[in-house]
């Protein structure tokens, strides 16, 4: 089953032809960062209009590196998948309408998929061995959530941020060090060069509750800036090395917390902060030390892509069938994780 996927939740606009949820045959990821980056963070509008100048180039050069014309797009696709939310409103629009648009032209069943779905299963593309139950952790720039996967497509939500986003809290720290937007990388680039010990942020840990709050180390960091400015480089490396230390032990301990609780032998990550190094390592580590198995994808399934949305949308029409009227799908900005 060959399944044609898009992706333009947010920032990036990707399309993806994915063979049995597994096999990707093309990925192409048009990033926007440099428009976003002077302002720091995602601007909606700007967003929307750089989609729609990127989307047909995007699904022009994904066909093509996966050997499909349009006059063999019928023959060789079984199905297209979208992303309909959640996500920026008019960013969801320019997917779903191109998705809307080819399916009906080559009268295809078109697959509505959540984005946190694609997360969820993005280490699938590349370890089919991962059965349910497992604990999924998924750490992106608009969620933390921590998830027991019951079974593909039945959920049991443990717990999700009360403030920031994991990669909101690496953004935000970012900025408040001087450092460019997406802050995350650059954080990870800067900690391997510094000491992780030199300054003792705190470990928001919440006992009791799987939720997460990343504000306190957030003022943790502009506190100590406060009283000590970034001086050095070698200062500057160290801060973002005990940044990026309290965040990777705050989220690796409540994810063996919650597998151990719950008795999971399988963790895995999704999303764009799965591909810090310190937090790959770390999960990798306490796995084997706990035996658990982790599951990371490779970095270009962290962030957003339009591969892990074939994966979902692969393993959700196996379970449910295609029994969609592409005419009435929509997209829902607040779309929330249901079960099928
Ligand atoms: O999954 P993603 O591409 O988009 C959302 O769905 O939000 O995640 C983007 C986030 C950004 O906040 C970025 O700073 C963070 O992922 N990120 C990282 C790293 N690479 C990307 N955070 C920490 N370390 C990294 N190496
Ligand atoms: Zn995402």
């Amino acid at each position: 089953m060959n399944i044609f996927a898009l992706e333009t939740s947010c920032d990036e606009t990707s399309a993806s032809v994915v063979s049995n949820g597994t096999k990707v045959k093309s990925v192409v990821i048009s990033s926007q960062i440099k428009i976003h980056a002077k302002y720091f963070g995602v601007v909606p509008e700007l967003a929307s209009r750089a989609h729609i100048e990127n989307i047909n180039p995007v699904i022009v050069e994904t066909l093509k590196k996966a050997g499909i014309s349009s006059s063999d797009f019928s023959k060789k696709i079984d199905a297209i998948a979208v992303t309909v939310g959640p996500g920026l409103a008019g960013a969801l629009l320019v997917g779903t309408i191109a998705a809307k648009a080819m399916a009906s032209i080559y009268k295809k069943p078109l697959i509505p998929v959540n984005h946190l779905e694609g997360h969820l299963y993005s280490a699938f593309i590349e370890n089919k061995s991962i059965k349910p139950p497992f604990l999924s952790v998924i750490i992106s720039g608009g969620h933390t959530e921590i998830i027991i996967i019951e079974d593909f497509g039945r959920y049991k939500i443990l717990g999700g941020t009360r403030d920031d986003a994991a990669g909101e809290a690496f953004d935000k720290a970012a900025k408040m060090l001087g450092l460019e937007y997406p802050g995350g990388p650059i954080i990870d680039t800067r900690a391997e060069k510094g000491n992780p010990t030199a300054i003792n942020f705190t470990r928001p840990y919440l006992k009791g509750s799987w939720d997460f709050s990343f504000s306190g180390i957030k003022t943790a960091l502009l506190n100590y800036l406060k009283a000590n400015p970034a001086k050095t480089e070698q200062h500057l490396n160290d801060i973002c090395a005990s940044f990026r230390q309290a965040m990777a032990e705050t989220l690796c301990f409540k994810a063996f917390e919650g597998a151990k609780k719950f008795d999971l032998k399988q963790i895995a990550l999704g999303g764009g902060v799965s591909a810090n190094s310190l937090i790959r390592s770390m999960f990798t580590q306490e796995g084997k030390k706990n035996k658990i198995k982790i599951f990371i994808p490779s970095l270009i399934y962290c962030t957003d892509n339009a591969a892990m949305i074939g994966c979902a949308a692969y393993l959700k029409q196996k379970k449910c069938g295609m029994n969609y009227n592409n005419l009435q799908l929509k997209s829902n900005p607040s779309l929330s994780l249901e079960n099928w």
